[in-house]
């Protein structure tokens, strides 16, 4: 398994480019599945996980085939993938594929609202929480779906086809938005989501939706209404810029000290964030192509924040946040009310010399001087890139083990800091 390694104590300078949201491209790859037309995506990111979900959905009979490369100045471009559903021809995603990737048990409703009928495994993923799958199976059912759980699979049956009704979550679920958003944009008649997810992603999902057909008012709200239609065109979108990823490099930009241009990245993605950024004495501007992190010379303040849904502070930052109120001039305190196991990164930042007291969904972070280079290994996704904060803010060597989760949702992460002069390399494995 190949590693990544670092030598901290160097500040970044330059542009670091951003790229096309992971978690906006895997539903929006998974939505091809409701057209038999051509649904083209620009801007999707080169990741692990969507190499995984291009397997699977392969597997359903998708046609995908990927622009080659084309003469334009930026190397980190995303790809353009064009996706054609003609003829699904198998409805069932085995343990084998599903179990890497948790998105891509997202495939039931749209294979449910296509065919009326699909059989999917429940889902693996990263292991951060119990992560059910409850709220995707309420809302299904709403829209008329008959459901069993036999040998580990969810068995969904609509043989009539699925019909529009009022869903209204008890709590808030990405997954369960996406799944209901995209199989009601096939049900016949109005659909309405009450306490939806507001994540961006969702509203790109949306938006891509609305161009291949299905109405859909409420976008970027609580709230929303989808028109159903018995048969969805092709389309033309371009995925969002990815806003974990432009969170990770301003919190990376903070903890090494410098200044960055973030190339594409768009501010109203995460205000919450960045206001906690700026809490710790980092200066932001908005740039005619991005956003400007800069933080040259002063020490960082202490915050206290808990994760939120949407505009909230994003749990999947809350890892990177810990890893640089390490050395705050002060004690942080950081409560994840998302994921009652997102927590891996802190045994990990104290092989570096961290000082953090977890109790229960609570995190006490007291700034220490400094940290020292170490050994850690990678978890989950996000705690990876919360390590390789510390290893940029720890004096000497941190080597990085099982990056392989960094790989699922990082796009070349070495080559975009390196870029911007960080001390860091990938030791290829074997
Ligand atoms: C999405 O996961 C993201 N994944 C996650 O990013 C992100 O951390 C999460 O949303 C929260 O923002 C993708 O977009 C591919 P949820 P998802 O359903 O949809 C509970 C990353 O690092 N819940 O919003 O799985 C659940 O246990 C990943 O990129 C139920 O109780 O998250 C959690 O406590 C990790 N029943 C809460 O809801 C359900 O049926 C929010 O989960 C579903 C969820």
């Amino acid at each position: 398994m190949d590693r990544i390694s670092i030598v901290g104590g160097r500040p970044l300078k330059g542009t670091l480019p951003i790229s096309g949201a992971k978690n906006a491209a895997l539903p929006l790859m998974i939505a091809s599945l409701l057209t038999p037309e051509r649904l083209t995506l620009k801007n999707v990111p080169n990741l692990a996980d969507v190499n995984t979900l291009a397997r699977i959905l392969r597997n359903h009979g998708v046609d995908l085939a990927v622009d080659g490369k084309r003469a334009d100045p930026s190397p980190y471009l995303g790809e353009t993938f064009h996706l054609t559903a003609r003829d699904i021809v198998d409805t069932t995603a085995p343990y084998d594929m599903v179990r890497r990737m948790r998105a891509s048990f997202w495939v039931l409703g749209p294979l449910l609202a296509r065919c009326g009928q699909a059989r999917v495994s429940m889902p693996g993923g990263c292991a951060i929480g119990t992560r059910p799958i409850d709220l995707h199976l309420v809302g299904l059912k709403a829209l008329g779906a008959e459901i069993e759980i036999d040998g580990g699979d969810v068995v969904a049956r609509a043989p009539r086809g699925l019909k529009g009704a009022r869903v209204t979550f008890p709590k808030v679920s990405v997954g369960a938005t996406h799944t209901v958003l995209m199989s009601a944009a096939l049900a016949k008649g109005e659909t309405v989501i009450e306490n939806a997810a507001r994540e961006p992603e969702i509203g790109d999902v949306a938006e891509c939706l609305a161009k291949m057909g299905a109405r859909i008012e409420g976008i970027g709200t609580s709230t929303l209404r989808i028109e159903g239609r018995s048969q969805l065109e092709g389309a033309v979108h371009t995925v969002l810029p990815d806003r974990i990823e432009t969170g990770t490099y301003a919190f990376a930009v903070a903890a090494a000290g410098g200044e960055v241009e973030l190339r594409g990245a768009r501010k109203s993605l995460l205000e919450t964030a960045f206001a906690t950024l700026e809490k710790t004495g980092v200066d932001i501007a908005e740039t005619p192509h991005g956003i400007r992190v800069m933080r040259n010379g002063g020490g960082l303040e202490p915050v206290t924040i808990e994760t939120q849904p949407f505009p909230g502070f994003p749990t999947d930052l809350q890892a990177q946040l810990m890893a640089l109120m390490t050395k705050a001039e002060g004690t942080s305190v950081i409560r994840e009310t998302i994921f009652e196991n997102r927590f891996m990164h802190v045994q990990e930042l104290a092989r570096l010399g961290a000082d953090i007291q977890l109790h229960g969904d609570t995190a006490t972070i007291k700034g220490v001087k400094s940290l020292r280079g170490a050994q850690v290994m990678a978890t989950d996704l996000r705690a990876s890139v919360s390590l390789v904060i510390g290893g940029l803010m720890a004096e000497g060597k941190t080597t990085i083990n099982r990056v392989y989760h960094l790989d699922r949702g990082f796009e070349r992460l070495e080559q975009k800091l390196s870029d911007c002069g960080a001390d860091i390399e990938r030791l290829v494995s074997g």
